[in-house]
């Protein structure tokens, strides 16, 4: 069986190259739902709809284990599918989240600095990561900013120059205005920013850790199925993988190439 990554579109592929780094002898495939994207600012209904639409495509391609590679789709979905519609349908598959371990590599910093993470709208209303951190990090301070303009910027191939400039820059004023000079570490929490980091890192000073999920959900996984021997070991291993898109594939062929360095022949798919 193998291992199914869901995203709404391409940014997971920036957390499935490090997972494919940490694990390539695992079979994967990866569905964007590139036709309903973006999920940023979608109710939560709808969210909750679509995941469970492409992971259920992704079970139906025999896959053992689901990791929603998206922020929004994590925030907004994964509780109720774990609680509700995996236990019914699904009882032997899993799906995981990428909020939790994010949220985990939070916690780690000390309390008397405050930690900000840059997100959707979607993510930071969900309050998702307020939430978790309040179980691991009681009295950690978090600045939460949602960046709507970077997805949109990402996917229009603007990664850098004087216009993306502006708006990280705007963002950035925007969150040491409410964080202060105290600020330890920004996390990256939507799966396109790790695009924009080369621009983001010249701008935060070199003091604060910028965290990118790639490196914190691929470790996270291995150490996941190192504690989950059951699923570990229904996982078959070729070294495969297949790209799946509910929209056309020449676009989705052309910018994954900017998410992955290398370019992909994807499939379309009608969820
Ligand atoms: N994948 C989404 C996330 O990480 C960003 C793109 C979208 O809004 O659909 O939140």
């Amino acid at each position: 069986m193998r291992i199914g990554i869901f995203d709404s579109g391409f940014g997971g592929l920036s957390i499935y190259r490090s997972i494919r780094a940490r694990l390539p002898q695992y079979d994967y495939v990866y569905l964007g739902d590139n036709a309903r994207t973006p999920y940023g600012n979608r109710s939560f209904d709808a969210i909750y709809r679509f995941s469970k639409e492409c992971i259920d495509h992704l079970f139906a391609q025999d896959c053992k284990l689901v990791i929603i590679a998206c922020n929004t789709a994590s925030a907004k979905a994964l509780r109720t599918l774990q609680q509700k519609a995996m236990p019914a349908e699904h009882p032997d598959r899993k799906v995981l989240g990428i909020i939790r371990p994010s949220a985990e590599a939070l916690a780690d910093y000390p309390r008397d600095r405050s930690v900000a993470l840059w997100a959707t709208e979607g993510t930071v209303k969900s309050g998702s990561f307020p939430m978790e951190l309040e179980k691991l990090a009681p009295g950690l301070r978090l600045i939460q900013k949602a960046c709507p303009l970077l997805v949109p910027l990402v996917e229009a191939g603007e990664l850098s120059g004087a216009g993306i400039d502006h708006y990280l820059g705007k963002y950035w004023r925007e969150t040491v205005a409410e964080g202060g000079q105290d600020i330890g570490a920004l996390l990256l929490a939507c799966t396109h920013y790790p695009l924009l980091y080369p621009r983001i890192r010249a701008l935060v000073p070199p003091e604060i850790d910028i965290l990118v999920q790639g490196d914190i959900v691929a470790p996270s996984l291995v150490d996941y199925l190192a504690r989950h021997p059951e699923v570990e070991g229904a996982l078959s291993r070729n070294g495969s993988q297949r790209f799946l898109t509910t929209d056309q594939t020449e676009g989705f062929d052309r910018l994954s190439e900017a998410f992955l360095g290398h370019p992909v022949a994807s499939e379309k798919v009608e969820i």
